[in-house]
């Protein structure tokens, strides 16, 4: 059985990942309106992977006999100045998820709970690519926006496709 504490803390970040989700997913909504619709499709992707990673938690807190209780999700911003704003943006949301994982695995750690340090362990991974792609694309993007390479990055970041790691890959 869960530690109350824990499971209260992997309910808050279920609603963190569907969040996440929210803000990529007015980021998809802002860059289709510029015409970008293949950074679009970049970030419905990114999209789906959070979806993926709040369904992950709650899988996680029912195998562990713990109750998954949802609430509101805040409203995401809707603005941007720039597709390179946008990405910025992307790169710093994740630095405060990596954040936010890391304090659940000081709890998990605080609580000697070493299912959920070794479930946690995982995301830990999961955040060091997250931090990786969307800073990689946060300097690709504001080294080409206002140029031709504006298009072809365009065009080549629509080929993302969210694909979820095979059953077993992801444990
Ligand atoms: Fe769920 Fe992008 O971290």
């Amino acid at each position: 059985m869960i530690d109350e504490r824990m499971a209260e803390a992997i309910n808050e970040q279920i609603n963190a990942e569907l969040y996440s989700a929210y803000i990529y997913y007015a980021m998809a909504s802002w860059l289709e309106d510029q015409g970008l619709g293949g950074m679009a499709r970049w970030m419905k992707a990114q999209t789906q992977e959070e979806l993926f990673h709040a369904d992950k938690f709650f899988d996680y807190v029912c195998e562990r006999g713990g109750r998954v209780a949802l609430a509101g999700i805040e409203g995401p911003p809707t603005e941007w100045e720039s597709a390179a704003g946008v990405f910025a943006h992307a790169y710093e949301h994740e630095q405060y998820v990596t954040g936010r994982i890391n304090d659940l695995m000081s709890l998990a750690i605080e609580l000697e709970d070493y299912a959920s340090v070794n479930f946690l362990q995982w995301f830990v991974e999961e955040q060091v690519e997250e931090e990786d792609n969307t800073s990689t694309i946060a300097e690709q993007v504001a080294m080409v926006e206002g140029t031709g390479q504006m298009l072809m990055l365009d065009r080549e970041m629509g080929a993302r496709v969210f694909t979820p790691p095979a059953s077993g890959e992801e444990d």
